[in-house]
């Protein structure tokens, strides 16, 4: 049913961190998939490389921002028409997407870095390795990051699943909470 009360949206920051958060992941995927096919030429590849850890590293630093701003600014409340089940769906998979970000970019980290890889931009400006060259910990630091994905992608699939439910169907002013611009 759809209803024409405007729940309060999120804070201007909060949105902007959501929308370049949400583009950087979902570019960043494909890239690390395409970045290790066989055939691609050299040049390709070590360009899809620097772009993956760059940018993982910058997702890391705006989630944990975006985590460190929600706690001091909790989001606004849901309307009244959202059932507690939906609710509790809702929250779980929040906090599980910034598990799996955290994961997914510690995990990217350590493999680069333990493994004794450049990690770009940020040798580019001195910025010194945080973990010492381990063989064993750069091995499990990439089955953790080639696992998680899986699970990450499918949560990403529900959240955009859920956003579309609530701004298509149901157009009860969720999804506009966090695209207040698209308010009609
Ligand atoms: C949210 C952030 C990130 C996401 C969603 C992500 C996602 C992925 C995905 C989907 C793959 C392909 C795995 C496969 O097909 O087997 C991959 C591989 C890789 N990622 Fe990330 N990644 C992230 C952050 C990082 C960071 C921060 C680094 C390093 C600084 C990094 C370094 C790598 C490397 C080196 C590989 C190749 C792994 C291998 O050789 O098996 N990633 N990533």
């Amino acid at each position: 049913m759809a209803t024409t009360d405007h729940p309060r949206p999120y804070r201007p920051f909060a949105i902007a961190l959501h929308w370049i958060v949400a583009l950087l992941v979902i570019s960043t995927i494909p890239v690390g998939v395409m970045m290790l096919q066989e055939d691609l030429p050299r040049s390709t590849q070590d360009a899809l490389f620097i772009y993956h850890k760059n940018l993982g590293v910058i997702i890391f630093l705006l989630v944990v921002i975006r985590i460190a701003y929600r706690v001091f600014n909790p989001p606004p409340p849901l309307p009244a028409s959202v059932p507690t089940f939906q609710r509790t769906i809702a929250t779980g998979t929040h906090i599980a997407m910034y598990v799996l970000l955290l994961v997914m970019t510690i995990s990217g980290y350590v493999y680069v870095t333990a493994g004794d890889y450049p990690l770009e931009l940020f040798d580019a400006i001195g910025i010194p390795h945080l973990v010492a060259p381990n063989e064993d910990l750069a091995d499990t630091a990439q089955a953790i990051h080639v696992t998680a994905r899986f699970p990450l992608v499918l949560l990403i699939v529900v959240h955009i699943g859920a956003a579309l439910y609530h701004a298509l169907l149901r157009r009860d002013g969720v999804f506009t909470r966090m695209a207040p611009m698209l308010r009609r």
